[in-house]
C-alpha cells in the first residue's frame, strides 16, 4: 500500500510559512508516497496554488457537518473541496478537547467530507498512558464504533491512531505497542467491514513523530503512514520523514 504522510500545521503559519511548502514541492517532484499538508484555512488557497497540479496535496484540519449555513467561523467540506483540497482531518484530539466534539459529531463530519468527495482522516486515541494495549483498545474501539460511518469505501477513509499523551510531548509508545494497536485496529476493521477490505484502509500513527523515529514507525507492520504536527512545520524535518516513508536513507 502507498504510504500516506500528512503534515498538520494546526494554528501555525502566516504567509511566510508557505516557503516551507515551496521547498517541499521542489524536493519531491515525483514522490512514491502520498503527501498531504493541512495548513490553517487562511493559507489553504495560496497553498493550493503552490502545489498546483503536482503530486503534493492539500487538506483541511476540520470541517463542519453542514455544507453551508449560519455557522460563524466554521468551514464546510464543500468549501475545502471547492478550494482544491483533497483531504480533511476530523476528530483530532484538540478538536475533541477544545471544542467538545464527541464521536457522533466526528461521524457526521466524516459523512459530510465523503459526500463532498474529500478523503477523510479520522483521529482516535486513548488519553491514559502506561496501560496495556488491550485495555487502551477498549477506548479506541468505542471511538471507532462511534466516529466511523457504517458505509464507507476503505480507499476514502484513513484512521489516525494518535495516543493523546503522545501528541506534542516527545513521548511515543514502543514500536511493539504501535504494532499491536495497529494490528488490533486492522482486525476491528475486518470484523466491522468486509474482512477482505481491512487491508485497504490506511492506518496512520500520530504523536511526536520526528526524523529520528519516523523510519522505525513507518517500517512497523500495519503502519500505513504518519500524521505529523510539530515536525511538519519545517521542510527540513518533514522531508526527512517523507524520505523515511519512501525508504530513502
Ligand atoms: P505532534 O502532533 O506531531 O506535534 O505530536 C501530532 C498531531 O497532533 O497530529
Amino acid at each position: 500500500m502507498v504510504k500516506l504522510v500528512v503534515g498538520n500545521w494546526k494554528m501555525n503559519g502566516v504567509s511566510a510559512q508557505l516557503a516551507e511548502l515551496e521547498k517541499l514541492v521542489a524536493l519531491f517532484p515525483r514522490p512514491q508516497t502520498d503527501i498531504v499538508i493541512c495548513p490553517p484555512a487562511t493559507l489553504m488557497m495560496a497553498a493550493i496554488k503552490i502545489v498546483d497540479v503536482g503530486p503534493i496535496m492539500i487538506g483541511g484540519q476540520d470541517c463542519h457537518v453542514e455544507p453551508s449555513g449560519a455557522h460563524t467561523g466554521d468551514i464546510s467540506a464543500l468549501m475545502i473541496k471547492d478550494a482544491g483540497g483533497k483531504f480533511v482531518i476530523v476528530g483530532h484530539s484538540e478538536r475533541r478537547e477544545n471544542h467538545n466534539e464527541d464521536s457522533h459529531t466526528v461521524c457526521a463530519k466524516s459523512i459530510a467530507a465523503l459526500k463532498a468527495n474529500l478523503k477523510v482522516i479520522v483521529c482516535v486515541g486513548e488519553t491514559s498512558h502506561n496501560v496495556p494495549v488491550e485495555n487502551a483498545f477498549a477506548d479506541i474501539k468505542t471511538l471507532l464504533d462511534q466516529s466511523i460511518p457504517d458505509r464507507v469505501m476503505p480507499q476514502n477513509l484513513s484512521i489516525a491512531y494518535e495516543p493523546v499523551w503522545a501528541i506534542g510531548t516527545g513521548k511515543t509508545p514502543t514500536i511493539e505497542d504501535i504494532a499491536k494497536m495497529h494490528s488490533r485496529i486492522r482486525r476491528y476493521l475486518g470484523e466491522r467491514f468486509r474482512t477482505d477490505t481491512a487491508n485497504l484502509f490506511r492506518i496512520l500513527y500520530g504523536g511526536s513523530v520526528n526524523p529520528k523515529n519516523a523510519a522505525a514507525i513507518l517500517n512497523t507492520r500495519d503502519v500505513d503512514g504518519v500524521l505529523v504536527g510539530g515536525a511538519s512545520l519545517k521542510s527540513d524535518t518533514f522531508s526527512e520523514i517523507i524520505k523515511a516513508a519512501e525508504g530513502i536513507h
